[in-house]
């Protein structure tokens, strides 16, 4: 059994990690999470003092024991705990003071679920459910702290979910999915900062007193702050030390915070951000906080971000291209932008089957009105001006040429210029009578509504049935101003943001059961949705629209230390290239785009041949790779070029015995130093041949000595050796 509940100390086990609580005094106090320890009761670690100005809960005898000063597994507010808490609730007496203690717990086989939220499955894993009741008995509020515990995985996931058995509403004024206290402070945060074209850059700074917060109050989960982020000792590395991580399987609004406290203790929460956030409980209602996946490690920051590569990969991503070989594509946005018809896309259709390219997506531009991004969203009809003879026709055409075919909608958003907006106003997040913000001159549909949300999934559904489109690019160009529903009475008006996300994933979860063998890649303009709750509909998100394979090192570095790169969508892009005006090679451009699904974003009826050639190379080694890159244990050879002048990374199969690393030397020099790279994760005994390059490599000298990266002339070059067991 991976949990033991006994004598009232509440232990979990995964493979390499214990996570423990314990019943005291009523309360339900953390003692600890870390390296695996068995089922000791830890609570001998947790003391007690006379710590003044800390508050002392009902019914203790002495002055010692404060909830201030103890690591608790879900603080609520108001009863002496004035760090950071979990869960605030106003009750209809105006008062916010929850008093939670512990009733029970009970252990399930398998993996708890989540109604209308995504979460991880157990797949064919082994997993099992920990469910700890707490009671707030003078209100009779409930709090049921779930807990799946994945022990091959490394991973325990959390969520909870507050019930209103009292005989009044109540007002939940925030309720975090999880908090993990730590004895001490000496750990540093990492997380993932970034704006539109730039996401997931990674920061890590100590912790310090006081508090250290990230999050996202723009509807969507962001491409400013991500909801992943890491706690871990100062000497922790890529390859050794402690670290924990927090990821959160939701995809609006967050925060993730940091609390270093008086006494020198730490503090983690996770949740739903409190800003704009309250949400009405009538007697009897529940309401369920998103989960949140924890992982620890002992052996680095590589090591943590495995254990989330594998649980995302596997139990996180479903559907049929969970697996199946995803096509490589085309797509015509940067070849074309709005200005495209038929025959244009035919065209590219054409030159992409001669290099074996196997799927055209139409992006932006083929519906309503829709010559710039002024107009048209909202109006899911065929423009016939592009499109004569309508989208059959196109498909038809493009399938004809051997290739699959793919389309981009955007349908969370309307233009005011559309015939939907005019017919539904109101169906737009805006407050009556109030002027509102545009956002690329659009709107957001409030798919918090059944309405809104029929219409358009029936729209949807009308185009991916007329013709055969295999493939659909999700979009979503703006945050959330003005929110407000038409929908909703005025003291719910604070529910607007959260119920927004469950009509997205409600209609998610619809639109994929009702086209299982569509692959829906999803996409914020970019990577600004780019999180385990999508990653449960959209097994691939569009990274970044920075298609710079130079920038994309920084933004694809920072990507991996949570997610896999089965769900990091990367394209080879023209150079000069449009966002930065830089060129490289297109060989940079194809190592950096196979570090992700693997694409082509240019108008190849306008390439060299000399390119083109090498297209056709570039996608026999990703089919070549496919398992490898897919499916590979993933390793950070270097950082993303703060330190060094080589961004190299590295697949190795499961078994060791076959390697693909890749690397992209930044500036070239003159009378050049040599630099050499260190591979990981092979079988030190074993005795390795690199492809192309004369002689024979045991395992440990490759890790060890290293393997010399040849100079090259010119600034970003990159290389590829394709390693193997002899
Ligand atoms: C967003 C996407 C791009 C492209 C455009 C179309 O910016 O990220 O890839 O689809 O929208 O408008």
């Amino acid at each position: 059994m991976a949990i033991n509940c006994k004598d009232n100390v509440i232990t979990m086990e995964t493979r390499n990690s214990t996570y423990q609580m314990k019943v005291e005094k009523g309360f339900l106090i953390h003692t600890y999470y870390g390296e695996k320890v068995g089922d000791m009761d830890m609570s001998y670690l947790s003391r007690t003092i006379d710590r003044g100005f800390s508050g002392i809960p009902e019914g203790v005898k002495g002055r010692d024991f404060s909830l201030d000063t103890q690591l608790l597994e879900y603080p609520s507010y108001g009863t002496g705990d004035f760090r950071n808490d979990c869960l605030r609730v106003e009750y209809a007496d105006g008062s916010q003071v929850t008093d939670l203690k512990f009733v029970s717990c009970q252990v399930k086989d398998g993996k708890y679920a989540l109604e209308g939220l995504p979460a991880m499955y157990q797949g064919d894993k082994k997993a099992e459910t920990l469910e700890i009741t707490l009671k707030d008995e003078f209100k009779n509020l409930e709090v049921v702290l779930y807990y799946g515990v994945f022990e091959e995985l490394d991973i325990i996931t959390r969520a909870c979910r507050v019930i209103n058995k009292g005989q009044e509403k109540v007002s939940l004024l925030r309720v975090y999915s999880m908090c993990v206290d730590f004895y001490d402070r000496d750990m540093d945060l990492i997380h993932f900062y970034g704006r539109h074209a730039m996401e997931r850059v990674t920061e890590r700074t100590p912790l310090h007193h006081g508090m250290q917060s990230v999050g996202s109050r723009r509807g969507y989960s962001s491409h400013q702050y991500n909801p992943m982020v890491i706690l871990c000792k100062h000497n922790a590395t890529e390859d050794a030390g402690i670290c924990y991580g927090a990821s959160f399987v939701y995809s609006g609004n967050f925060a993730a915070e940091a609390e270093v406290a008086q006494a020198n203790n730490t503090r983690l929460t996770m949740g739903i951000h409190d800003a704009q956030f309250k949400f009405v409980l009538n007697p009897g209602e529940d309401f369920t906080a998103p989960e949140v996946l924890l992982s620890f490690s002992r052996q680095g920051l590589g090591q943590l971000s495995r254990n989330y590569h594998k649980a995302i990969r596997e139990n996180i991503c479903r559907g049929k291209y969970k697996n199946a070989r995803r096509p490589i594509l085309i797509n015509n946005w940067e070849a074309t932008y709005f200005d495209f018809n038929t025959d244009k896309l035919l065209d590219i259709a054409r030159e992409a089957k001669k290099l074996g390219i196997e799927m055209l997506v139409m992006d932006d531009g083929w519906f309503g009105k829709r010559d710039d991004d002024n107009s048209g969203l909202g109006d899911w009809f065929v423009n016939e001006k592009k499109l004569p003879g309508g989208l059959k026709k196109l498909v038809d055409g493009v399938n004809d040429i051997g290739l699959k075919f793919g389309i981009w909608f955007e349908p969370e958003m309307v233009s005011e210029d559309s015939e939907l907006f005019r017919a539904h106003p109101d169906w737009a997040l805006t407050v009556p009578g109030r002027s509102f913000t545009r956002g690329r001159n659009q709107l957001v549909l409030d798919f918090s509504r059944q309405e809104v949300r029929d219409y358009i999934f029936d729209r949807m559904s009308e185009i991916l049935e007329s013709a055969n489109i295999e493939y659909v690019k999700w979009d979503a160009n703006r945050h959330l101003t003005d929110v407000w529903s038409a929908a909703l009475p005025a003291e719910k008006q604070g529910e607007v943001f959260h119920r927004y996300i469950l009509g997205l994933y409600d209609f998610l979860e619809k639109i994929t059961q009702k086209f299982p063998d569509v692959l829906f890649e999803g996409c914020s303009g970019g990577g600004g949705r780019f999180d385990a709750g999508m990653m449960y509909y959209h097994p691939q998100i569009w990274c970044s629209d920075d298609t710079d394979a130079v920038e994309r090192l920084v933004i694809q570095y920072g990507t991996s230390f949570g997610y896999p790169v089965s769900t990091v969508g990367s394209h080879v892009s023209v150079c000069p290239n449009h966002q930065t005006g830089r060129s490289v090679s297109m060989k940079t451009r194809g190592v950096v785009a196979m570090a992700g699904t693997f694409g082509y974003e240019l108008d190849i009826t306008k390439m060299s041949q000399e390119d083109k050639e090498e297209v056709k190379v570039q996608i026999e080694d990703f089919k070549k790779y496919y398992e490898l890159i897919q499916r590979g244990d993933y390793y950070r050879l270097t950082d993303d070029g703060k330190t060094s002048n080589l961004v190299a990374w590295q697949f190795t199969s499961e078994d060791k015995k076959e390697a693909l690393v890749n690397g992209v030397v930044l500036k070239t020099r003159a009378n050049p130093v040599f630099i050499t790279v260190y591979l990981k994760g092979l079988n030190p005994d074993s005795v390795y041949e690199i492809e192309g390059q004369s002689g024979r490599f045991t395992g440990a000298a490759l890790m060890n000595g290293g393997y010399p990266i040849p100079v090259m002339p010119d600034d970003y070059q990159a290389v590829q050796l394709y390693v193997k067991e002899c």
